[in-house]
């Protein structure tokens, strides 16, 4: 009974306290209290798999004891300095990142999230190119910032290039819902040979830089096949367009085989942008540019929290952890493992339109039925309930809020995966009968 009144009791003092704007899954939100690995526990001490690693953040685990230890040490020296000043876990990090990045990706800011990186990548974009429209994909999610700079009554801090700009969006490649109503492979990838149509009819041709999560995550685990990207970076680099990848998802060993996910498809884009798992939970974002695509903005920029000592000894300890751990491969191995069973789910389960995805980045589309694909997003929130309940925690995405999103820390285990995988069965088994259509 006791355990019972501290849920209750967090309930109401977030309805009391916190703005309702701040989203939380599940009715009775979880309050979370400790994480070990693959695991989190909660204030009434049941625990659960975490294959949501708190919005696909904890790569290396929950509490990994070699971040734990970077992040005390650097504690018991120095927390802050903001941009102003230098601190040498920042440039310990940006070395780093410069020898790791894709070639010619090798200067770096340290900011704290993923929307502020993609802000900085379009003011580095708009002053390198001198143009001002952007491209970005139907279904992106890349952040949420209202327009500060215009706000602000400084002409100095005004700089251009942080102004709003004109977006045009350019179809996505969404194979399971082509927005061109084709098939693949036959399509020949049209949606790709599509942007440039896109710059041709709805931009002046002023284009400074095309935008796109490698996966879209938000958008709901939409994997492109892989010629699409060495076909749109053509495309780019004909127009003179930058090629922003914006990987706060899904980089640092997510989807398998390489430390950036872009580098599956083969391409080195202009400016990477990231955030999320760098940290293992520790906030911090990057921006790595071509040097001269870098050297073109001089500022000003400043960012209070930027360059945090306390974030960046916490990247480096991830980025080894990655490494010695192997975790890249372990993301790719578990990885396929997982999208098998899942598919075999598919088979199994009608309320399951599609599983897709690479490495450890998973979605499982949900529809009513199978032939009209009609989306069923109440089914996708009663897996997450039910899942919940039985001790696996997932997300969910998508435009029509019908993908389940898995997307674990990197260290998971064959036996964790085929755990949730097990979990997921009897929740889909329910969503059958209860949401898919004869
Ligand atoms: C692909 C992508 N870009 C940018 C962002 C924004 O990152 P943040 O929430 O750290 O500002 C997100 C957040 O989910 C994201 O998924």
């Amino acid at each position: 009974m006791a355990m019972a009144k501290t849920t209750s009791r967090n309930a109401a003092r977030k309805a009391a306290y916190l703005m309702d704007c701040a989203t939380t899954y599940y009715p009775e939100p979880l309050t979370l209290v400790s994480g070990e690995g693959a695991y989190v526990t909660d204030e009434e001490g049941r625990r659960y798999l975490d294959f949501f690693a708190g919005i696909a953040v904890l790569v290396a685990g929950h509490n990994h004891p070699q971040v734990s230890a970077a992040v005390h040490d650097q504690a018991g020296k120095l927390v802050h300095t903001s941009t102003l000043y230098l601190n040498e876990p920042v440039l310990d990090l940006a070395e780093k990142l410069s020898e790791l990045s894709p070639p010619g990706l090798d200067k770096v800011f340290v900011g704290n999230s993923g929307t502020e990186a993609n802000e900085l990548a379009a003011v580095l974009a708009r002053h390198f190119t001198k143009r001002s429209e952007f491209i970005a994909l139907a279904h992106a999610y890349h952040g949420r910032s209202a327009w500060t700079v215009g706000l602000t009554g400084l002409s100095s801090w005004r700089n251009f290039g942080a102004e709003p700009s004109k977006v045009v969006f350019a179809p996505n490649a969404y194979c399971y819902r082509c927005p061109l109503h084709l098939t693949y492979p036959s399509c020949g990838i049209a949606c790709a040979k599509a942007v440039e149509d896109v710059i041709k009819t709805e931009t002046s041709g002023n284009v400074a830089a095309y935008y796109a999560e490698t996966i879209q995550g938000v958008g709901g685990i939409i994997t492109p096949p892989p010629e699409y990207y060495g076909i749109v970076k053509e495309i780019l680099d004909r127009h003179g367009i930058l090629f922003i990848a914006d990987e706060v998802q899904t980089a640092w060993g997510r989807l398998g085989h390489n430390l950036f996910g872009i580098s599956d498809w083969g391409v080195i884009p202009d400016i990477v942008t990231s955030a999320k798992g760098l940290g293992n939970g520790l906030p911090i974002s990057v921006v790595i540019a071509r040097r001269e695509i870098a050297d073109a903005y001089a500022g000003p920029h400043i960012n209070t929290f930027g360059g945090n000592p306390l974030s960046a000894r916490a990247a480096i300890a991830t980025l080894d952890v990655i490494e010695t751990e192997g975790l890249t491969a372990n993301a790719a191995a578990i990885g396929d493992h997982l999208l098998a069973r899942l598919r075999d789910l598919a088979r199994a389960h009608p309320i399951v339109g599609e599983v897709r995805g690479r490495g450890l980045m998973i979605g499982i589309e949900l529809v009513s039925n199978r032939d009209s694909k009609e989306p069923a997003p109440a089914a996708a929130e009663r897996v997450l309930n039910l899942s919940k309940d039985k001790g696996l925690l997932i997300g969910r995405g998508g435009l029509y809020a019908n993908t389940l999103r898995i997307q674990p820390p990197l260290v998971i285990t064959r036996a964790q995966a085929d755990e949730a995988a097990g979990i997921l069965d009897d929740a889909l088994g329910v969503a059958d009968r209860e949401f898919a259509q004869a």
